[in-house]
């Protein structure tokens, strides 16, 4: 009896012993200490993604933060062009000017000037964008309604002269309802390198740098 006991407590041992050591391949987190937390582009952990950085900007500012997000993540960069550019006339608000103009109209749709070439193979988009009266340029709707976004992850960015971000990132969901879309973040004018770089990290995005762009 004593015998029998002693073998089923070595079972059991063992049996924790192993349970301990497996190492489930679809645990978040693995050998290397890049432990994915959740909050991510909805990739398997081991998955990489695939980065585009889309953005608008008419006095370089947004530009400067899409120029980090590029230098953190190797993604390509896709700057918006307006097929009629933006002239310095254009651009002072409350005026009456242009861009006052077209953000008041809900059916402006700015042309833009060439496309992103094989949108398909970007997993997640950065959308960069400067707050005109609180929301998005009515050039980045034009962006929104000219591709597919389904299974694709965007994550809009702005700046602004004082502004915080308000509705004008969720004003766009209606635009790509078949996208995942991540929580927008606005960005002072000079924002650092670092700045950008911590929160790129927290996103939890596993890169896969584009090398055919580079
Ligand atoms: C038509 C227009 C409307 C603007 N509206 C706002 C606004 O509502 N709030 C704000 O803080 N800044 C506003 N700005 C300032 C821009 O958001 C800011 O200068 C931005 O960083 C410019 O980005 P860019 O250099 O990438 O074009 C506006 C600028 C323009 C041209």
């Amino acid at each position: 009896m004593k015998k029998l006991l002693g073998i089923i407590s070595v079972i059991i041992v063992a049996l924790f012993g192993f349970l301990a050591c497996y190492n489930n391949p679809y645990d978040n987190g693995n050998a290397n200490g890049n432990g994915n937390s959740g909050g991510g582009t909805g990739n398997p952990p081991t998955a990489t993604s695939k980065i585009l950085i889309a953005y608008f900007s008419c006095t370089t500012t947004t530009e400067a933060i899409a120029n980090h997000i590029e230098a953190e993540t190797k993604g390509s960069v896709y700057k918006i062009v307006p097929e009629v550019p933006y002239t310095e006339e254009d651009l002072k608000y409350y005026t009456g000017g242009r861009a006052d103009r077209e953000q008041a109209d809900p059916s402006a749709r700015p042309a833009i000037n060439g496309s992103v070439e094989n949108i398909g193979k970007y997993d997640v988009i950065f959308l960069g964008y400067p707050i005109w009266h609180g929301q998005a340029p009515k050039i980045i709707y034009s962006f929104l309604e000219s591709y597919d976004f389904s299974g694709k992850k965007i994550i809009p960015f702005c700046t602004s002269h004082s502004s915080g971000i308000g509705s004008s990132d969720t004003d766009l969901h209606s635009l790509a309802p078949t996208a995942e879309w991540g929580t927008g973040k606005r960005f002072a004018s000079g924002t650092s390198q670092s700045t950008i770089s911590y929160w790129i990290e927290s996103l939890n995005i596993h890169f896969s740098p584009d090398e055919e762009e580079k």
